[in-house]
């Protein structure tokens, strides 16, 4: 695989910077809530046939340059020993939490066939769209996943895990270890089963200070994401201030997120390629208020190793044609030689 978002992720000057949007798949588009109306989340990522049905949308809508699989960072927690499903309005529920410092370690299942689904979703899509795009594989980070196995679900500024953190740290440690050899794996299983790219969810890690996340959440990053046979692009929300955080982690691409200034990220990373960072929100202003704010983006990145995406997920309510102009700026861009 050779496609631009391949390119730039190792690195490399591209004559246009590749894009695609985090949590492009489904959600914003109307086909999309017809389908869920059919099926439960579970049953629509576990049924590869419902989960490439959903994953094309946004390729038959934007032809982007990258496809990531529909699936969660969640479906990890099932061969770890936790129940899980999503509730409309609410989000993820984890149906038996921790319950202690001594209910970490549960009984396991293997990590590549409880996940057989992804692997058929990625051989699904590589012989729908063949090399036209990248797939993008992903997986959630340990803290995140943490986070929702302590407080059982979605919790204020992440207060159980920080407590638990306090409270048991040898615990708090293991669980992350716990997770991080279950990501790599699950990583591992999506680069085997076709996955061009992997991107590491850790989103909510930021709510750390920063010497916890140095002794804690970075050295999982590593040992995550070192020496894997794909390019990899790590993702954490709230890291201006912190990005040298992330550049530890031995991943190719950093993504940035809409806080952080380009330009500046820039000047600091070096030739570290980075992902991002267009603001969300802004694809609720009119088309040319989003070209204009696209178009900056990409001239702050500069022509080598960006990889053009929103600095989080895109939002339930966006309108298609805002996405549209938004790849279509990329598209049409053309770096002078
Ligand atoms: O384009 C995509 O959406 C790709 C697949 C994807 C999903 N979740 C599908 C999904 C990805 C990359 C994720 C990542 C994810 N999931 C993260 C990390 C990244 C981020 O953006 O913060 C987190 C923390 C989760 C956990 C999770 N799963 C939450 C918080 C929710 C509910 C929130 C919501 O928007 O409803 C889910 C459910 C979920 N995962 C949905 C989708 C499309 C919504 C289900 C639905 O309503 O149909």
């Amino acid at each position: 695989m050779n496609n631009l978002l391949v390119r730039a992720a190792r690195g490399e000057r591209t004559e246009r910077p590749p894009v695609w949007l985090m949590r492009q798949a489904g959600r914003h588009i109307p086909e999309y809530r017809e389908i869920r109306s059919n099926h439960s989340f579970r049953e629509a990522i576990e049924t590869p046939e419902i989960a490439e049905r959903i994953t094309l949308l946004p390729w038959k809508l934007y032809e982007p340059d990258g496809l990531v699989i529909y699936s969660d960072i969640l479906t990890v927690l099932e061969p770890l020993g936790f129940e899980y499903h999503v509730e409309s309005g609410v989000g993820p529920v984890v149906e038996n939490p921790v319950q202690g410092p001594d209910d970490i370690e549960r009984e396991r299942q293997d990590v590549r066939s409880s996940l057989d689904f992804v692997g058929d979703l990625l051989g699904r899509l590589r012989t729908s769209v063949g090399n036209r795009t990248a797939l993008i594989g992903f997986a959630g980070g340990p803290f995140t996943l943490a986070s929702y196995v302590v407080a059982g679900g979605v919790s204020h500024r992440h207060d159980p895990i920080r407590r638990f953190r306090v409270e048991h740290p040898e615990a708090f440690r293991s669980l992350l270890e716990t997770f991080a050899t279950a990501v790599r794996e699950s990583l591992e299983y999506q680069i085997e089963e076709g996955a061009d790219v992997v991107q590491l969810f850790d989103t909510y890690a930021s709510v750390l200070s920063r010497s916890d996340y140095e002794e804690f959440v970075q050295p999982v990053h590593e040992e995550i994401l070192s020496d894997l046979d794909a390019p990899s692009i790590v993702f954490v929300r709230g890291m201006d201030g912190k990005i040298d955080l992330l550049e530890k982690t031995g991943a190719d691409v950093i993504g940035l997120d809409w806080t952080v200034d380009m330009a500046a990220a820039r000047r600091q990373l070096g030739e570290t390629p980075v992902q991002g960072n267009l603001d969300p929100q802004f694809l609720f202003g009119d088309e040319e208020f989003v070209r204009r704010q696209t178009r900056s983006v990409i001239e702050a990145a500069g022509p080598e190793g960006h990889i053009l995406n929103l600095g989080h997920g895109v939002h339930r309510e966006t309108p298609v044609e805002s996405v549209r102009t938004f790849v279509e700026t990329a598209k049409s861009f053309e770096w002078d030689e």
